[in-house]
């Protein structure tokens, strides 16, 4: 089974997030062997929970968040935390993205406190790595933990050209994510890795059918319906 992670990003508004529904739930789908998880903003978590419901897919489909709070609930103005995550039947968080360290300045202990939520609400983390800082990345966890999270690999230049963005929109080459795979089943032999970075329909078989890949994250190709779906049917 495979893991395909739709990452909108800080992209759509609610008629936005209604119009990819309309066209995504009409397919067509075909039966494969994946885990769809769709991550809209926090504000659309709601939103998207109550759509979810309502899709009949050949396949699991369920909703997933681009972060959570490193503190459980209390005065911490701002924040949403993974119990909230929880109450609206999130089952995937993505913590430590490249984008969250860069511009957020998130620190590998925040992305620790983020997992140790997410765990603690039974949330599944994705902890985002790249090439240069996977060692400190993961070093904050014990190998318990590294049971329990799934690795993204992606390199910061990988991610796709779109506002705001720190990468160059060329995805990884297969020798590049292959001798990450190496290094990181070194250090996290049992953890699922996933890779993300410019993931479309015209390379997404590449990474689907990798054997050693758990499963991909898509940004900006996902936040279109219709290419998301074309992604779908390359699994
Ligand atoms: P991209 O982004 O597919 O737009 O490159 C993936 C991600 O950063 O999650």
């Amino acid at each position: 089974m495979k893991l395909i992670i739709a990452n909108w990003k800080a992209t759509k508004n609610s008629m936005e997030v209604n119009q990819w529904w309309q066209t995504f739930s009409s397919g067509p789908f075909e039966k494969k062997d994946v885990h769809v998880v769709v991550n809209p903003a926090f504000i659309h978590l709601q939103l998207v929970s109550d759509l979810l419901k309502s899709v009949h897919a050949p396949f699991q489909i369920t909703l997933g968040a681009q972060d959570v709070s490193p503190f459980p609930d209390g005065t911490y103005t701002g924040a949403v935390t993974a119990r909230m995550l929880k109450d609206v039947a999130v089952t995937h968080v993505i913590a430590g993205h490249s984008e969250r360290r860069r511009w957020f300045h998130e620190t590998p202990q925040d992305v620790s406190l983020k997992v140790e939520q997410a765990l603690h609400h039974d949330i599944h983390p994705i902890v985002s790595v790249d090439r240069e800082n996977f060692r400190t990345q993961l070093g904050q966890f014990d190998d318990e933990s590294l049971r329990q999270i799934m690795i993204m690999y992606e390199p910061p230049e990988a991610i796709s050209m779109m506002a705001g963005s720190i990468g160059k929109g060329t995805s990884a080459d297969i020798a590049d994510i292959e001798e990450m795979l190496t290094s990181l089943k070194r250090l996290a032999p049992e953890t699922p890795i996933l890779y993300g970075g410019s993931v479309k329909s015209a390379n997404a078989k590449t990474f689907l059918s990798h054997s050693a890949l758990s499963g991909v994250v898509v940004g900006t190709a996902s936040m279109d319906a219709q290419e998301f779906i074309k992604i779908l049917h390359e699994a």
